[in-house]
């Protein structure tokens, strides 16, 4: 297999339980490697939690217990919720894995040994929540830009990241690669907040917390989160050993990351690899962030329900609908239980439930149950059939675009198609005629074929109910290649399906 992709997560804090906004990056990433795998690509998707700092230890300490069974707890949930959400990780990186700490450690020495970091002291403005460092014209009188509370200044000895060294290098790499960094606005602000005014060395190492990586030349020093989490995208596939893995997946074709984080993925990430000699990633997709109550759902305002009281509700392709269609992929987006429910009627029940229901019960009742194609196609078709045909490439720009929203709205513009051509073509007048019979059944044909064409797109996106419709229509080749292969006689059975989805009372 020659096509790879190679997409991540962020790895996550397990500081509190994980809330819709994890899910959100997650179910996103999770449906771009599904859209590989069934477009045959050989996909690595990783995610994983970043467990080390100074949040964790403090988080432990309140609940008297050592940071790592802290974490287990949280991981433990968050591996359940992943399982809920149909999640198709390859990979689960743990920061604490024994196997990523020595890596970690063997790329800071050699960093240190190649004199990209050295020892010096770090005077800074520290904002503990967020666990970031702030320079004075970020903070806003004393306070955290990011959550809004105070920062406390620090001075402690400390390694440093010869960060500014790679600056020109960096400038030029966002030069010939337009498209590294996504959306565009994210990549102006690159420039012009930190690049443009002139990179600092980043310190790397802390004195003032344990919970960490120990620097193995020093160890009185932790190492500071970044260089231990960012590592993960690479000492998963073996690094600093040149694995067949590495030498497969490396560079990811996609990071996915929350939009305050995409300096640390497109400054400082890029650097640490030019530093290590190694290739970057091909692209960092910024996203917005989902708001409740016109604030960021944020673990430490504890301003959220358990994601998996959504999935319980409203079933799991609800939530995963939700968070691929509602917002435009890069901006902010509001979550809500209302819009969630909006969205799952007006969609997921009347659009695709409706559909699939309304044609497998004319295909049982009309045909008993196997509907074959008779051929007797008329002007009327020919605008749904040709929606259909030209869906996969359309789907597949979107994709490349990582317009998700819009990839989805395209599919269900064909769906709507398909009603309104139920509505248009009036199989129930037809079938008061036996000399209609095989008009009929193309008729019914067609909308199958239709059916099943975005049934098959759909599995990347919401898999569980994509594959009951595939179930009922007894579909067996489900990958892309077979997406345009037509099926001989569709075999429905003889009992009506249940219904995918039951409208939500909106109260
Ligand atoms: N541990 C770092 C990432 C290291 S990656 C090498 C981290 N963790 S985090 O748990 O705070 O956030 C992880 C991701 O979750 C970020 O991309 C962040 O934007 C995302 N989200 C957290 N809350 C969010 C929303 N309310 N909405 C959407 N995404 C949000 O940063």
């Amino acid at each position: 297999m020659s096509k790879k992709f190679y997409v991540t997560t962020p790895i996550y804090y397990p500081s509190a339980e994980f809330h819709i906004g994890h899910c959100y990056t997650t179910i996103i990433a999770d449906a771009l490697a599904r859209y590989k795998r069934l477009d045959g690509y050989d996909v690595f998707f990783q995610t994983g939690t970043d467990e080390h700092g100074l949040k964790i230890e403090t988080k432990a300490k309140e609940n008297n217990v050592t940071p790592k069974e802290y974490v287990d707890v949280i991981i433990e949930n968050a591996k359940d919720l992943w399982k809920q959400l149909n999640i198709s990780y390859d990979f689960f990186l743990r920061t604490t894995d024994k196997f990523h700490e020595k890596k970690v450690q063997e790329i800071f020495k050699k960093l240190y040994d190649q004199g990209d970091i050295y020892k010096g002291e770090y005077k800074g403005l520290y904002c503990v929540p967020c666990e970031s460092f702030w320079t004075e014209t970020q903070v806003v009188d004393n306070k955290c830009p990011d959550c809004g509370r105070e920062v406390q200044e620090v001075t402690e000895e400390a390694y440093f990241f010869r960060l500014s060294k790679y600056q020109k290098r960096i400038e030029e790499f966002y030069e010939q690669n337009p498209d590294f960094i996504l959306p565009i606005s994210r990549k102006n602000e690159m420039l012009s907040n930190f690049i443009k005014p002139g990179l600092e060395d980043l310190c790397v190492s802390r004195t003032s917390f344990k919970w960490g990586i120990p620097v193995p030349f020093d160890d009185k020093h932790v190492v500071y989160v970044w260089i231990d989490a960012l590592s993960n995208y690479i000492t998963s596939l073996g690094f600093p050993e040149i694995t067949p893995e590495f030498k497969k997946y490396w560079p990811a074709d996609l990071h996915l990351v929350g939009k305050e984080i995409v300096r640390f993925h497109a400054i400082i990430w890029p650097a640490l690899l030019m530093a290590l000699g190694l290739e970057l990633p091909k692209k960092v997709f910024g996203h917005g962030w989902l708001i409740i109550d016109g604030g960021k759902i944020s673990k430490s305002l504890g301003n959220y329900k358990d994601p998996r009281f959504y999935i319980k509700a409203y079933g799991v392709d609800a939530v995963r609908y939700f968070a691929l269609r509602e917002v435009p992929f890069g901006s902010d987006g509001v979550f809500s239980e209302k819009a969630l429910i909006t969205r799952t009627n007006s969609d997921l029940c009347n659009i695709l439930g409706n559909l699939v229901s309304r044609t497998i019960q004319m295909g049982i009742k009309y045909f008993d149950g196997k509907v074959k194609n008779t051929y007797k196609n008329e002007e009327i078709d020919e605008d749904l059939n040709a929606a259909v045909k030209n869906l996969k490439v359309i789907i597949d720009n979107k994709i490349a675009e990582l317009k998700i929203n819009e990839a989805l709205e395209s599919i269900f513009e064909v769906l709507r198609k398909c009603n309104k051509y139920i509505d248009d073509t009036a199989p129930w007048l037809l079938a008061k005629d036996e000399n209609n019979k095989d008009r009929l059944e193309t008729i019914i044909y067609n909308l199958l074929e239709s059916i099943k064409v975005c049934a098959i797109l759909l599995q990347a996106f919401i898999p569980e109910t994509a594959n009951k419709i595939l179930d009922s229509l007894k579909v067996e080749n489900r990958n892309f290649d077979s997406l345009y292969q037509e099926v001989d006689v569709y075999d429905l059975g003889k009992e009506k399906p249940a219904n995918l989805f039951e409208r939500i009372k909106e109260d």
